[in-house]
């Protein structure tokens, strides 16, 4: 096997222990890699006034594949005062690096699987008809468009005349707002494009088509978002019968689809949404197999870039424990997904199972899976520290 190079980018709290442990993880299971780490987190964006330095993003460029740990994100008035005095006057305005990557590179493809493990005592359960508890078993891959809709940034509060103007001309703007004074009105849109309809819709049937699952549902809005949810929908419809004859396409809407994810979460295999709505439905899912320690993502461009970060953040409080407490499986079973994209899939499997020994065994929890509140004395109580638990699952390997 030739030895690759992986991209490290722990950014801010706990992102970088949970990713200094997954390599280990990483290494323990035989995966020859050269690591480089690149800049990114609210470091420096104290120190430089930018948060995803340019050679963050040429180090992505060159090696193509990353790992990611967390980063924090504050509010812009917040972080221009924790900004270095000498950048202060620059007329510096903070962004989210992550979200600054996934636009520059197009990682318009994001993959959340949700898969429960055997013995997860976080795992969700149910009254069944006959009184008893049922354990329903959740396998379900959400496809979140990762770059337009509600998160495109295109926005503005107390719009200039130009853009009120505009709006202006919509008729139901008109009747329904015409008569608020423009100061008070601010606006975030929802733009879906063609192209990238098409591409998150076809890798989520790829992936059923693949993955052997029956159905795709489709988890928008369409009956009151016309434009944008109603453009998906009907292109979804065309593909299905012109290419996937074999998969179902079901539509749900997002509203309903959080009411039945608790009813019948086992129905659902994978779900294609826009990209707000992928996100909630993704913690949807992920709080039904555990939480953010469980809840892990890929996000891929056309031209072979891709990032691998678990969805949880840098959750401060935990960041400065002397012994870290939070769980590294969401940001392990991240580097299984990367391992399966360049087609390492033995060692993915390999790791993947070491972790379902792990939690099946039930001897090794962190804090979360024993529904603590996450205290520096969980480790006294019981509870697993983040590198133990790295070392319960390498013992497995
Ligand atoms: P968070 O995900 O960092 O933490 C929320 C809570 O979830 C934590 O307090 C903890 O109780 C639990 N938690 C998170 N990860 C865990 C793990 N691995 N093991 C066990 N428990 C875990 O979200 P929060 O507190 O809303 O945000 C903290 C910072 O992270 C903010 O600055 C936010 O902007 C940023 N953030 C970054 C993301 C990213 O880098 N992609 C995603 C979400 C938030
Ligand atoms: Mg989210």
């Amino acid at each position: 096997m030739s030895k690759r190079t992986i991209v490290s980018m722990p950014g801010d709290g706990i992102g970088k222990v949970v990713l200094d442990e997954t390599i280990r993880v990483l290494d323990a299971a035989g995966f020859k890699a050269d690591y480089v780490e690149g800049d990114i987190g609210w470091e420096f964006w104290k120190s430089e006034g930018n948060p995803l330095p340019q050679r963050t993003i040429d180090l992505l460029a060159e090696h193509k594949i990353a790992l990611f740990g967390a980063i924090t994100s504050k509010p812009k008035d917040e972080a221009f005062l924790e900004l270095n005095d000498e950048m202060k006057d620059k007329g510096l305005v903070y962004s989210s690096p992550i979200v600054g990557l996934r636009q520059h590179f197009n990682l318009d493809i994001c993959a959340r699987p949700t898969k429960s493990y055997l013995g997860n005592p976080l795992n969700f359960i149910r009254r069944g008809a006959d009184s008893g508890i049922e354990e329903p078993e959740v396998d379900a891959v959400i496809f979140r468009q990762n770059t337009e809709g509600l998160y495109g940034g295109v926005e503005w509060s107390d719009p200039d005349e130009q853009v009120y103007d505009a709006f202006m001309t919509h008729p139901k703007f008109k009747k329904n707002f015409g008569n608020t004074p423009k100061a008070e009105v601010s606006i975030s849109t929802r733009i879906f494009t063609k192209t990238a309809t098409e591409r998150i819709l076809r890798a989520a049937f790829d992936h059923a088509k693949e993955y052997g699952y029956n159905s795709v549902t489709l988890c928008e809005k369409p009956n009151v978002i016309r434009e944008t949810s109603g453009m998906m929908y009907k292109m979804a419809l065309k593909m299905q019968a012109e290419d996937y004859p074999n998969i179902e396409l079901w539509n749900t809407n997002i509203d309903a689809q959080m009411m039945w994810l608790t009813k019948n979460p086992e129905n659902y295999g994978v779900i294609v949404a826009g990209n707000m709505f992928g996100d909630i439905i993704s913690d949807g899912f992920a709080g039904l197999i555990g939480g953010l320690g469980f809840a892990c993502s890929a996000q891929m461009s056309a031209d072979g870039i891709a990032v691998f970060e678990p969805t949880h953040g840098s959750a401060p409080k935990y960041a400065d424990y002397d012994v870290s407490i939070v769980n590294p499986i969401a940001m392990v079973e991240s580097a299984c997904m990367m391992l399966d994209y360049i087609d390492e899939k033995e060692i993915a499997t390999k790791i993947r199972k070491a972790v379902a020994d792990v939690i099946n065994e039930g001897e090794t929890r962190t804090y979360d899976m024993m529904k603590m509140s996450g205290r520096p004395d969980v480790i006294e109580r019981g509870a697993a520290s983040t590198t133990q638990m790295a070392d319960a699952i390498i013992a497995k390997l």
